[in-house]
């Protein structure tokens, strides 16, 4: 059994999170444990046709934002890690210096201080050279930086191909098994 916790914060592209939330859903012996921002909640609503409650339904756990007493708050609170899809630069800046002032940040802080994997999905463009010097910080804690920049050797021919690719990224960074997306076989 792997227990990932999920942080989605106000970026754009809270379908990335969907997506991956839908196959974490699917793969067996997962336990997913959800917290969303406010921001996160409105670009849902903004961006795709998937209510809150149906994409709280995928979840195993779900959390409020400002609940710092929350399970995932604590490092005694054993997880397989964390990933916050998408990572808005706010929230980036905030977990690079452990300002924990949500849950998000503080279960990324608690991800970062017992040494799990945790996966940031940075999504802001241009980039400044104050988003690009805090996810350099949280590179070199050790935190794997998986942006959603998609590739094209697989042909994709809908935005979904373009989303489930990432969403294979990211299972494949925690290890866990998955054919969601088309692999590269080589040019033969
Ligand atoms: C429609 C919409 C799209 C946004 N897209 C981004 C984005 O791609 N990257 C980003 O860093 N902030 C983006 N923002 C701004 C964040 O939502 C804002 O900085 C917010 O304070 C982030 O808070 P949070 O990280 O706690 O969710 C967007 C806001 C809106 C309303």
């Amino acid at each position: 059994m792997k227990r990932i916790v999920v942080g989605v914060s106000g970026a754009s592209g809270t379908v990335y999170a969907l997506n991956l939330l839908e196959k974490l859903a699917a793969a067996p012996d997962v336990e997913t444990h959800l917290v969303m921002s406010a921001w996160a909640k409105k670009n849902l609503e903004l961006e795709t046709t998937t209510s809150l409650k149906d994409m709280e339904a995928l979840a195993d756990h779900v959390y409020n934002n400002r609940d710092l007493g929350a399970a995932i708050a604590s490092g005694s609170f054993l997880t397989d890690g964390m990933v916050v899809i998408p990572a808005s630069m706010k929230t980036v800046s905030s977990i690079a210096n452990a300002y924990d002032d949500n849950l998000i940040t503080r279960a990324a802080d608690v991800t970062i201080k017992e040494m799990r994997r945790l996966i940031i999905v940075p999504r802001e463009t241009p980039l400044s050279q104050i988003h690009l010097e805090n996810l350099l910080k949280l590179s070199r804690i050790g935190a794997q930086i998986i942006p959603p920049i998609p590739a094209f050797y697989n042909h994709p021919q809908t935005i979904s191909d373009l989303v489930d690719h990432h969403s294979m990224k990211i299972l494949d960074a925690f290890g866990i098994q998955n054919e969601v997306g088309h692999r590269w076989k080589g040019d033969q």
